[in-house]
């Protein structure tokens, strides 16, 4: 138990998938596990432990922003002893090519969040996926015929901020933004743990175009089934 996860530790698999959004996480657990239970309900943050083809996971959603994520991760990576975690969000596209629901495996989470200097001293606003798990969600995109973008994107504290596209795309090569990665892998870095990021598009900042809610179902379960199939 931690002051954010009701969870016993046996409860949480050593491979976490973390959407945002709550409802997000029992629509994954409904629909793609077998065996499994509600492992977390402490602020609605809920979480499901099951089984995804015989390997065992736990779905545990991070809510919005970088504190969010920075929160549960923290506490999975040091308390519960997980040893990696995929993050499946959506992202704001900044090329106008970058078409919605189009699929972002996150090679480096550029910021301008202080959270790594707050977690550990370390001054640095680039922060790389783990390389493992990478290899292993490209070779599955491989095999499922999933095209992916494998980029750097920008992560941001702010939604509704004044972002200077073309200055992040020409000196960070940031193809969109979101905002839970650079804690997710300052977490992962200070505690020595693995972590990724697969992303669909689900606007665009440069055409303004804006998915559905029914295609954007449609989308995120393609990268639910990438996240899942590439787990061990
Ligand atoms: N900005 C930040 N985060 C996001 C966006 C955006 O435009 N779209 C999806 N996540």
């Amino acid at each position: 138990m931690t002051p954010h996860i009701e969870s016993n530790k046996e409860d949480i698999a050593k491979t976490v998938i973390m959407p945002g959004d709550p409802l997000r996480a029992k629509m994954i657990a409904d629909k793609y596990l077998t065996d499994y239970k509600l492992v977390n309900s402490v602020r609605n943050q809920l979480a499901y432990t099951g089984y995804y083809k015989g390997k065992r996971v736990t779905v545990f959603s991070s809510g919005m922003g970088n504190p969010s994520m920075g929160i549960y991760s923290y506490e999975l990576f040091n308390f519960y002893d997980v040893e990696e975690i995929i993050r499946v969000g959506s992202c704001g596209a900044f090329d106008k090519d970058l078409d919605l629901y189009e699929i972002v495996l996150v090679d480096n989470s550029y910021s301008k969040s202080n959270y790594l200097e707050e977690l550990t001293d370390e001054v640095n606003n680039i922060l790389s996926s783990n390389n493992d798990l990478n290899r292993q969600i490209l070779d599955t995109a491989n095999k499922l015929k999933i095209d992916l973008n494998y980029a750097n994107v920008y992560c941001t504290d702010v939604f509704y901020n004044h972002v200077d596209i073309d200055y992040l795309r020409e000196n960070y090569n940031c193809i969109a933004t979101e905002m839970e990665t650079f804690a997710l892998f300052s977490n992962a870095k200070k505690l020595d743990k693995k972590a990724s990021a697969i992303l669909t598009v689900s606007d665009n900042l440069i055409t303004h175009e804006e998915t559905t809610s029914e295609e954007r179902q449609n989308s995120f379960n393609k990268m639910i089934e990438l996240a899942l199939e590439s787990i061990k």
